[in-house]
């Protein structure tokens, strides 16, 4: 498997373990299991760290002192980035939507922690303003003889999606060593894709009968479907395999993403607390409450049917938790 050949140096505590959530399950009349990835370890944990095995292994063979990588105010892969690259003796720069604030909570205080230099983008202007400032930092960066990496958004690339390509192999074997069938169902919150993608192609080798469904949990001008068939394709073709996908072949439910990217939601606050109560399973506000409030919605209305075996992975995020507090709390 060309999987092997590829450079990957290490930074998750991996496999990450597979925990039954019975209670919860059985209230949706499903099979609920949850791939806690939340628990890949470094940096804080989450999904970004099994694509950054790829990424830096790659930053690392070019010599590079410098990683600049983008994200919202509460990014999870900014801020494991900006551990990766303290690792590796870079240095961090994230540019990140959203104004300086007054108080560094939640990511962003880790951030600061890992020493990440930090330029904040004016919501309204990110989109226009991202790469001009990330390709400033590294041609900043080059004149002062440091070579600049830049990790796209959510890492999202087909070197980045490797590392969920090979979350499937991993869980294949979990559970072909637990006498397991593969589940009907594997589903993950959306962000920028690259989780998915990998996904994708990781189920066509292993797991062909189980359907991949994304839960997104922001808009996108470019339909996701789209955009990650051709970064499935992308990452297929880098592994030498001869599928294709479509946009057609990738489904995606966007009835869970609330009022938009990192602002909470009622179905997904309410998912927080129910995981929590009934199992003792942290979520986040911005990412994976979204993501079990999709599961919830399926299940409840027979989109995903009863008894279907189904198996969420929990992509991290629970820094993000603190900075909602206040709508958390409400009522308390
Ligand atoms: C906790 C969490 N869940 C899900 C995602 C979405 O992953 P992707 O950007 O690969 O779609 C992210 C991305 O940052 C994340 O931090």
């Amino acid at each position: 498997m060309i999987l092997d050949d590829l450079p990957r140096l290490r930074l998750g505590f991996l496999p990450t373990p597979v925990e039954d959530l019975t209670t919860l399950g059985a209230e949706l009349g499903i099979s609920l299991s949850v791939k806690r990835d939340d628990f890949t370890g470094f940096g804080g944990g989450g999904n970004k760290v099994r694509k950054l095995e790829f990424l830096m292994a790659d930053a690392v063979a070019q010599g590079v002192k410098v990683v600049i990588t983008t994200g919202g105010h509460q990014s999870n892969h900014a801020r494991m980035t900006a551990a990766a690259a303290r690792k590796f003796g870079m240095k961090p720069i994230l540019v990140l939507r959203g104004n300086r604030p007054a108080s560094w909570q939640g990511n962003l205080l880790l951030d600061h922690i890992l020493g990440a230099e930090v330029d904040f983008l004016d919501p309204d202007a990110y989109f226009e303003q991202v790469n001009p400032q990330m390709q400033k930092r590294a041609a900043e960066a080059e004149a002062r003889g440091e070579k600049a990496y830049i990790i796209p958004l959510g890492g999202a690339s087909a070197l980045g999606a490797m590392g969920y390509v090979n979350a499937i192999r991993e869980l294949s074997q979990q559970y072909e060593a637990m006498g397991r069938p593969a589940p009907d169902y594997i589903c993950a919150p959306v962000g920028s894709g690259g989780t998915l993608a990998g996904m994708v192609v990781g189920c066509s080798v292993w797991w062909p009968s189980t359907r991949v469904v994304g839960i997104a949990v922001t808009g996108s001008a470019v339909p996701f479907s789209e955009r990650i068939a051709v970064m499935a394709n992308d990452a297929a073709a880098l592994l030498g395999l001869g599928t294709r996908f479509a946009a057609g072949d990738i489904r995606i439910e966007t009835d869970y993403i609330g009022p938009g990217y990192s602002i909470p939601s009622e179905a997904g606050n309410a998912a927080i607390l129910r995981a929590g109560r009934s199992e003792g399973v942290l979520l986040d506000p911005v990412y994976t409450g979204k993501g079990m409030a999709g599961i919830i919605g399926l299940a409840e209305r027979g989109a995903i049917e009863p008894g279907a075996d189904v198996l969420f992975v929990h992509c991290g995020g629970t820094p993000a938790l603190f900075p909602f507090n206040e709508m958390l709390t409400a009522g308390a």
